[in-house]
């Protein structure tokens, strides 16, 4: 009889190895010296947090050691071991104490990863798994057992809560977080997080040398990072950074009752804080840097990275993708490869090349690549990069000609038209669309064309001019973009200013007509400080702020003490007469007005981040907010506060702005930040939301201030819908009210370093990130207890501002005095 073939033998086998193999009972938190980890078994945390086995990620025929969240439905990852040696067979293969040290033993027996600690000798260690995620080598050898190794020191791709990321100065080593290769292979990665100790700042580097984030040094005063204002917005968190002689590092706990929270360093290059929850899953609360296209090389050589578009990573014509499949595993690092070899440097041999020299594609509105070198004149750039056959790519820039030897990584599109550059990348003849000439007429023609287009160009421009000078009348002088107008044509355009639109902060406006009929706002500025040159200059540099949601200003006119600013006729007014209903105007519906909101704050994005100096608004109402045609809507007035005058009082400031839009540091005293604007945002947000002015007066007397009562309800978790403006008759989408009710909460946190940038808030409203539960914004809640005391809200002169501003800047106890000395004079 074949044993082999007999049930009951091979039950007893199959106990017996059992019995020597398994001794790891499920549930248990630890590796002890005569057990070993191997199949299917894990080990699992005391309070059942994390777990820890063989795992196979995503589509990976391979093995690895990994430890995750038992409770989480979908496995999530949050440590690897042997992420370069993955093992195909979990069950021959085994993770076990040996000699000291945590071995995993391959399919053959063969240590292929091991925790590498030489300073045990005993046997008498154990691993255990905590709830913190950590995995601690101990050695329990001694009376006290001593920690001899533990995971947190070797982090993988996720910054676990509780465990320190820094510089080790006794050690000398740098601990670093560094992204899986794709989505499938946890070995490590191009982008790495680590602490640079020279400035104390987190930096992200690319393959280890190329830095492309930081988040600025650590500030004691703040408990942030300077250039990661987030963290602010992370109340769920507590920080602590630590520098001294010893190490230097940064720590982050999860305070009681908070979503599960991980940090990872991802594979898009970018680190990314994630919370999960319950209902759908990871939620994306911040990830630095913002844009994809601002991860280095993102896209690797000749690949192109458009912030704009899905995917964001592209080949240039004439390439194809290096690999497909790691393209669709996340990982662009391959980048493309040249369909087509190049001519020069090409033994010719083959027939159907017929000796074409290689061309040049033309792509504008690049950000040019780094590596670029200087060479020659901008006039024989082309041909200097033609006659070097390791020459890729060239650019002209100022007068001065770059080339590319060899190739070139992080090309992308400008997210600035007007930054925007061309290059010429070179290409084999045969991927560029023209047909087949001989070299010498090809080169003929395309100079020759060139030329000729240039001759054409010119033309057309001039006769652009000519024809604007026409309809524009006499004496109209073109200034940089700007038009620059007499007075006496201004006044024939506005029927001498009989038409008044508006009037704001500035002086008022008029519209007008010019003779081709194109449609015209004209602001009559009050009370300008400046000279004629300085004007021109302030006036200028606006000029040069042109995005799709503010207000383009066409021309000025300056003449004497007349001040005048031309800009874009807004047809469908201004965003107040929408929202607080005239009787002429439809019902902005849901959509509209959550598009509206979104618009605002990329033009305000705008203003604070994307031009060459930051400018602060000072003045953003509904009133300062206009709808064109489409009712896409422009931010109107900014760099005004400028143009009259850099350095009026702080009082007269107040002034200007207006009354509950104003955030508290306008009285209180300190610098003005962009953040300022943001407040005012956010007052904003609620009216979008009401369709009432925030706060009101009743007819007996009584002022009722929606933030503080909208802020309840949203922190309360009540019905946002009844926070909407009756009008819309509920119908809304609640998940995007909920969005917008948060923000705005959080943008009028009265201390501004908790204010989001209109940067987040883009992307909360983008749907790029998530926004938590706010805070109870205090100044809020003031006026909720104590609601007469709605100082920003009443009428001032400007004495009482400055009796105001002493008033509130020792806090609401001395609230009813305040109100009463308001009411006084009101
Ligand atoms: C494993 O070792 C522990 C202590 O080191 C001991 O109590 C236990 O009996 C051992 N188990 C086996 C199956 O040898
Ligand atoms: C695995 O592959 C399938 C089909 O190719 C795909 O739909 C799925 O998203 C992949 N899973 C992961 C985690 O990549
Ligand atoms: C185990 O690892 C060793 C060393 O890396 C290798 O030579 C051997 O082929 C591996 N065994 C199997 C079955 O993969
Ligand atoms: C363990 O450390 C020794 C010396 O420190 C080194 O040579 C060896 O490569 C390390 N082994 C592993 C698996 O890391
Ligand atoms: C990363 O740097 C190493 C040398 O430091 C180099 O050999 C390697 O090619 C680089 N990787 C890429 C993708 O450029
Ligand atoms: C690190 O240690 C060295 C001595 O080993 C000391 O000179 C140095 O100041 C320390 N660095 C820091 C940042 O404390
Ligand atoms: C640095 O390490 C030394 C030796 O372990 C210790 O005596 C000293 O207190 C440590 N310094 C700090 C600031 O922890
Ligand atoms: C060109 O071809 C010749 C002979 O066919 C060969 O010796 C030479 O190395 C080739 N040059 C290049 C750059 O391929
Ligand atoms: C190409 O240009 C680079 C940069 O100017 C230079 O270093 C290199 O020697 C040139 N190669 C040839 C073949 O001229």
């Amino acid at each position: 009889m074949d044993m082999k073939n007999n049930p009951r033998f091979m039950l007893a086998v199959l106990f017996l190895s059992l019995f020597l193999k398994a001794h790891i009972c499920h549930g248990a938190d630890t590796i002890s010296a005569n057990q070993s980890l191997s199949g299917d078994q894990t080990i699992v945390s005391a309070g059942g947090i994390f777990e820890m086995g063989f795992h196979k990620p995503g589509n990976s025929s391979n093995y690895y050691i990994c430890m995750w969240y038992k409770n989480i439905p979908v496995r999530t990852l949050v440590w690897v071991a042997n992420r370069e040696e993955p093992v195909s067979d979990r069950f021959s293969s085994e993770l076990r104490i040996s000699d000291g040290n945590l071995v995993l033993l391959n399919e053959s027996k063969t240590p292929i990863w091991s925790t590498n600690v030489s300073s045990t000798t005993s046997s008498s260690v154990e691993a255990v798994l905590g709830d913190d995620g950590n995995l601690v080598l101990k050695d329990i050898g001694s009376n006290s057992p001593r920690t001899v190794w533990q995971s947190f020191d070797h982090p993988a791709h996720t910054w676990l809560p509780g465990s320190k990321i820094g510089y080790n100065n006794i050690t000398k080593k740098n601990q670093r977080l560094i992204s899986w290769k794709n989505n499938d292979d946890p070995a490590p990665g191009l982008f790495s997080l680590e602490l640079e100790i020279s400035t104390s700042s987190y930096i992200i580097l690319w393959n280890r040398s190329q830095k492309y984030w930081s988040s600025g040094p650590w500030n004691e005063d703040t408990k942030i990072f300077d250039w990661v204002p987030e963290m602010n917005l992370n109340y769920i968190y507590d920080f602590e950074f630590v520098a001294n002689e010893n190490e230097s590092y940064f720590k982050y706990s999860v305070k009681n009752n908070s979503p599960t929270s991980r940090f990872v360093m991802d594979v898009s290059g970018q680190i990314k804080q994630q919370n999960w929850m319950p209902a759908n899953g990871w939620n994306l609360f911040w990830s630095q840097p913002r844009q994809q296209c601002e991860v280095y090389a993102f896209c690797g050589p000749y690949g192109t990275c458009n912030q704009k578009s899905l995917p964001f990573c592209n080949c240039l014509t004439g390439f194809e993708k290096e690999s497909q499949n790691d393209w669709d595993l996340g990982d662009f690092s391959g980048g493309c490869k040249r369909k087509t070899k190049l001519q020069c440097g090409n033994n010719v041999s083959s027939v159907d090349h017929k000796g074409d020299k290689d061309k040049f594609l033309q792509m504008p509105g690049m950000s040019l690549p780094k590596q670029s070198v200087t060479v020659g004149s901008a006039a024989e750039c082309e041909s200097t990069c033609l006659n070097n056959c390791s020459c890729t790519a060239y650019a002209l820039d100022n007068n001065d000609c770059l080339i590319w030897i060899g190739g070139f990584l992080d090309l992308k599109l400008s997210d600035d038209q007007s930054t925007g550059k061309t290059l010429y990348v070179r290409l084999a003849a045969s991927e560029l669309p023209s047909p087949k000439k001989n070299n010498g007429i090809v080169i003929g023609v395309v100079v020759g064309g060139a030329a000729g287009l240039a001759v054409l160009l010119g033309l057309i421009v001039f006769l652009i001019l000519r024809q604007r000078k026409k309809a524009l009348g006499p004496g109209k002088i073109v200034e940089g973009s700007l038009m620059a107008f007499d007075y006496r044509y201004l006044q024939n355009a506005t029927k001498n200013f009989s038409e008044r639109l508006g009037g704001g902060g500035f002086g008022s406006v008029f519209k007008g007509t010019l003779p081709d009929s194109t449609v015209i706002a004209v602001k009559q500025l009050e009370s300008v400080s400046q000279g004629e040159k300085q004007f021109r200059t302030e006036v200028s540099t606006i000029g040069t702020i042109q995005h799709v949601n503010l207000v383009r200003l066409r021309g000025f006119c300056s003449e004497g003490t007349k001040r005048l600013l031309v800009y874009d006729y807004m047809s469908n007014g201004s965003l107040d007469s929408h929202i607080f209903r005239d009787k002429t105007s439809n019902i902005l519906d849901w959509k509209s007005r959550y598009q509206i909101a979104l618009g605002t704050a990329r033009g305000l994005f705008y203003l604070h981040e994307k031009c060459r100096d930051c400018i602060i608004h000072c003045d953003i109402k509904p009133e300062n907010i206009l709808l064109d045609a489409e009712f896409c809507p422009k931010v109107a007035d900014f760099g005004l506060a400028k143009l009259v005058g850099r350095d009026f009082s702080r009082v007269l400031t107040t002034m200007r702005g207006t009354r509950g839009y104003l955030a508290p540091e306008w009285i209180s005293g300190v610098a003005i930040t962009a953040k300022a604007d943001v407040y005012s945002y956010g007052m904003m947000l609620f009216e979008f939301v009401s369709g009432r002015r925030n706060s009101e007066q009743s007819e007996d007397g009584k002022v009722t201030f929606f933030p503080g009562w909208a802020a309840n309800i949203i922190i309360e978790g009540g019905d946002v819908l009844s926070l909407l403006d009756p009008s819309l008759e509920r119908n809304a989408d609640v998940q995007e009210l909920t969005k917008v009710c948060r923000i705005a909460c959080w943008c009028v946190q009265e201390d501004e370093t908790r204010r989001p940038s209109m940067a987040q808030v883009v992307q909360i409203l983008e749907g790029v990130m998530d926004v938590n539960l706010p805070p109870v914004p205090r100044a809020l809640q003031v006026f909720v207890d104590n609601q007469e005391n709605v100082i920003f809200y009443t009428d001032s002169s400007s004495t009482k501002s400055s009796q105001t501003r002493s008033n509130t800047s020792t806090a609401s106890s001395q609230a009813k005095s305040t109100t009463s000395s308001v009411n006084s004079t009101s």
